[in-house]
């Protein structure tokens, strides 16, 4: 019997199962099942992936809604380049957009407050890294990545771009502070 030559029996699939091939044929099963459960599962219960919600928005929608943020909540400037330093208001919608070379604005949040906080590219792709967290989101134009996040820890926070995008790329950080 081999892979290559047809089967000696032609009909093959009337043969009975051998003992062997069903125990394989309920453990690969067995298997997909739990993987295709740890799924959600770990959706809901594993601590390390994150659970975003991502919709199709338009760049001046996003802008408008940001610029309202900012024009309502900021509380001072920052950086060469006068980057406003938002304070919004806990339960809110926060506005965070990422383009060549900079993230807009600032945020400043509130521990153990929960924000949504929703992300976009301007430009090109871009990444979000939060350090030392550690959590990574890919920030892709024409697209609202909302995250729900509870800070833990008060402190101040390093965002970096994390997807090459110029340049200017290893200049594309940025902070949240954690009050
Ligand atoms: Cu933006 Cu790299």
């Amino acid at each position: 019997m081999s892979a290559i030559q047809p089967p000696a029996q032609r009909i093959w699939w009337n043969q009975p199962i051998h003992k062997d091939e069903i125990l394989w044929v309920v453990i690969a099963f067995t298997w997909c099942m739990i993987m295709f459960f740890m799924m959600p599962y770990w959706h809901i219960y594993g601590k390390q992936n994150l659970s975003n919600e991502t919709y199709k928005v338009k760049p001046e929608w996003f802008q408008r809604a940001t610029d309202e943020m900012v024009a309502k909540y900021t509380v001072r400037k920052e950086t060469a380049e006068n980057i406003p330093v938002v304070a919004p208001p806990a339960g809110s919608d926060v506005y965070l957009i990422a383009r060549l070379w900079s993230f807009y604005p600032i945020l400043e949040l509130e521990k153990g407050k929960t924000y949504r906080l929703n992300l976009t590219a301007m430009d090109y792709q871009h990444g979000f890294s939060l350090q030392p967290e550690n959590i990574n989101i890919q920030i892709v134009p024409g697209y609202q990545h909302v995250v729900n996040i509870t800070p833990t820890k008060s402190g101040k926070f390093s965002i970096m771009c994390n997807e090459y995008c110029g340049i200017g790329h290893h200049k594309m950080i940025s902070n949240i502070y954690v009050k």
